[in-house]
This record gives C-alpha cells, structure tokens and sequence, in this order.
C-alpha cells in the first residue's frame, strides 16, 4: 500500500539514502535544515513500511511556492509515484495561497522534464552552468489556481 505523509526526523536515513541513489551533489545538512524550517512542505512515501521517494518545496517568494528536490527509488519508479508526489505539494502551495510553483532542473534530465511539463510546467529560461559540473539549468513554472477563484467562481455558479 503507498501511503504519501510529511517527513518525520527517522526518515533522515532512508532519505538520505534515495538521495544518494538519485543526485551527483549530495548536502545530508540541508535535509534537516530544511525539515526545520519547512516541516509542512517535506513529504515522503512509503510502499508497505519502506520509504520509497520525497519531495521537498518551499515558499519562495510572497507568492510563489519552490520544489527543492524530488526523488524516487530507482525500482520504483515509472509507477506514477513521482507525479503523486509533486501533486502533493502543489496542493499544498494552492492551500497556502500560492499562486505559482517554480522549479529548476538539469538540462539533460528527460523524464523529469516530460513529468514537470505533464503537471502543466513550463520551461521558461536557462540558467547557463547553474549545477556545480557546469550543466545547465532549465527554470520551469507552473500557474496555480488560488483556491479563493475557485471559491468565488462556484458561489457565482
Ligand atoms: C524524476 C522522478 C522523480 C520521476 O519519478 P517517477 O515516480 O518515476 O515518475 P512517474 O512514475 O510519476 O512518471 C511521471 C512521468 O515521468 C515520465 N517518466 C517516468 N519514468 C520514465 C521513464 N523510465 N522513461 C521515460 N519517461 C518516464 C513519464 O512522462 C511519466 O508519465 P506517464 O506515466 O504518463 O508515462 C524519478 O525519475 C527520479 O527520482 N529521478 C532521479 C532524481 C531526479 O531526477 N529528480 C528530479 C530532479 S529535478
């Protein structure tokens, strides 16, 4: 059973270990820096008790929501858990009243780019050797629809 909740302090290895698996740079500090400060924007999934991938995002901007990171366990993916998770804390951001969620990812990163763009993203620019080996990075948006419309757009149904 796949269970998405918000990351707890003994996740920290699990997580720490998909985050391995998954990125070239590695910072094991920004994991609990970031549970710290952003304890409502830190997901994990679990698959029957194992924690299988997380996502981290934040609040940017006054009106605008970030996705930090996002990564799930190599032979779990191609199941539809990274865009659950995404799902996840763009419902957040809509809940928090954001309006946008931004992103940043490697060029060369083709399925993360055919996810983001699935959930409605778009490309937007390049930020020229953003990543420590000189990769680019591509910057990507997605307009979020505040609930307060879809408030007032169903009370003037
Ligand atoms: C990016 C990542 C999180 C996607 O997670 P996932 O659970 O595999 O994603 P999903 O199963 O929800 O797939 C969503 C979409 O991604 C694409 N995708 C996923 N796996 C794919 C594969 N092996 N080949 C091609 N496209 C793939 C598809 O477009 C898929 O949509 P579809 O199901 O309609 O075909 C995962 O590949 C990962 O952890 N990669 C390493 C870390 C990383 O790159 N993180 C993103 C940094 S910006």
């Amino acid at each position: 059973m796949m269970i998405i909740r918000q990351f707890e302090p003994y996740d920290f290895e699990d997580v720490l270990n998909i985050e391995m698996e998954a990125f070239t740079e590695h910072n094991p500090f920004v994991y609990m820096n970031f549970y710290e400060m952003n304890k409502e924007g830190f997901f994990v999934v679990s698959m029957n008790n194992r924690i299988v991938g997380f996502v981290m995002g934040y609040r940017s901007a006054v009106n605008e929501g970030r996705i930090f990171s996002l990564a799930v366990k190599k032979e779990y993916q191609g199941m539809g858990i990274g865009s659950q998770l995404m799902q996840t804390i763009l419902n957040v951001f809509q809940q928090q009243g954001l309006r946008s969620a931004t992103l940043e990812v490697r060029a060369s990163n083709h399925i993360a780019k055919t996810l983001y763009q699935d959930l409605g993203f778009i490309a937007c620019w390049v930020e020229q050797r953003y990543y420590s080996d000189g990769e680019n990075g591509i910057i990507m948006k997605k307009q979020l629809s505040p609930l307060c419309w879809v408030n007032s757009i169903q009370a003037s149904l």
